[in-house]
């Protein structure tokens, strides 16, 4: 069944490299929700990613990354996604945040030739209360895509779960369908593709040493994209606004590991029930 895709699977040691490497995408991107306030230009924020990545001795995984759909290599360390803007905005100095923006920060971290990748959505003062409740349930969509990862399911349980999470909200939300989650560990893109949304029990098995970038992105509108001139910012065909929330994780023996959370997930996981299963941390 696994062999069908060519999956990555990590040895406990391996792992433990990518929870360094998630643990730098943590820190790096609570110091860049921190900074968040109107005036801060992305680059700014591009330049904070940049310090501290070389403070951890890591490298981005972003920087230089060749499109496999054509195109320039990727010019920072970090993706700047404001309001319609959905995924792969280009830090600039001329790109000002302003209050009620809604931004989000996705980055990958290298540490010893191992990755991690992840992504939240800030909110710039108080943004629009339709805007909020979609930044929420994104967010809840990714821990609904997270807990339904187990030993001995299969990953589109994992797309099932996004989907499910996002018809349960009251308002009427587009998933995404251009960008997918997807493997991840000595490279940043491996197989399998997670979409955020499918049937469940298909796809590769969910065994120990899978790991997986989950990452739900939605719009209070369509769920079509374009891409701008500038070859990779992701936006809304309809000019509607977007969240996007991602964690590079892992299921052990134990349960579950969220790779790219400071506490590893441990306290989400709680309230959620699930059990929480990092190797040593
Ligand atoms: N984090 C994004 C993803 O999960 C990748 C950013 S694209 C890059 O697919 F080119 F900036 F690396
Ligand atoms: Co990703």
């Amino acid at each position: 069944m696994t062999d069908r895709w060519k999956v990555e699977l990590k040895s406990v040691d391996q792992l433990r490299r990518m929870r360094l490497a998630g643990l730098v995408v943590a820190k790096a991107l609570a110091a860049m929700a921190e900074a968040c306030r109107p005036g801060l230009t992305t680059a700014e924020l591009d330049l904070l990613a940049t310090e501290i990545l070389a403070r951890h001795r890591a490298t981005s995984s972003f920087l230089g990354y060749a499109p496999d759909w054509g195109g320039q290599p990727y010019p920072g360390v970090v993706c700047v996604s404001i309001n319609q803007e959905v995924v792969h905005g280009l830090p600039s100095p001329e790109r000002v945040l302003a209050a009620g923006d809604l931004v989000s920060i996705d980055f990958g971290a290298v540490v010893d030739g191992w990755h991690g990748d992840a992504a939240l959505t800030v909110e710039v003062g108080p943004v629009s209360p339709a805007a909020a409740r979609l930044n929420q349930a994104t967010r809840q969509a990714l821990w609904a895509g997270l807990a339904a990862a187990r030993l001995g399911g299969r990953v589109s349980d994992i797309s099932a779960a996004v989907e499910r999470s996002v018809r349960s909200q009251p308002e009427r939300y587009g998933i995404v369908r251009d960008c997918t989650g997807h493997g991840i560990g000595s490279a940043m893109h491996q197989d399998p593709d997670v979409p955020n949304y499918g049937r469940p029990g298909r796809g590769p098995g969910v065994v120990e040493g899978l790991c997986l970038a989950i990452e739900p992105m939605l719009t209070l509108g369509s769920r079509r994209t374009t891409v701008l001139e500038d070859g990779w910012t992701l936006v809304t065909a309809d000019g509607s606004w977007s969240a996007h929330w991602e964690h590079t994780m892992t299921v052990t023996k134990h349960g579950l590991w969220v790779l790219t959370a400071l506490d590893g997930g441990e306290a989400e996981l709680n309230r959620l029930g699930l059990p929480f299963g990092p190797l040593s941390d």
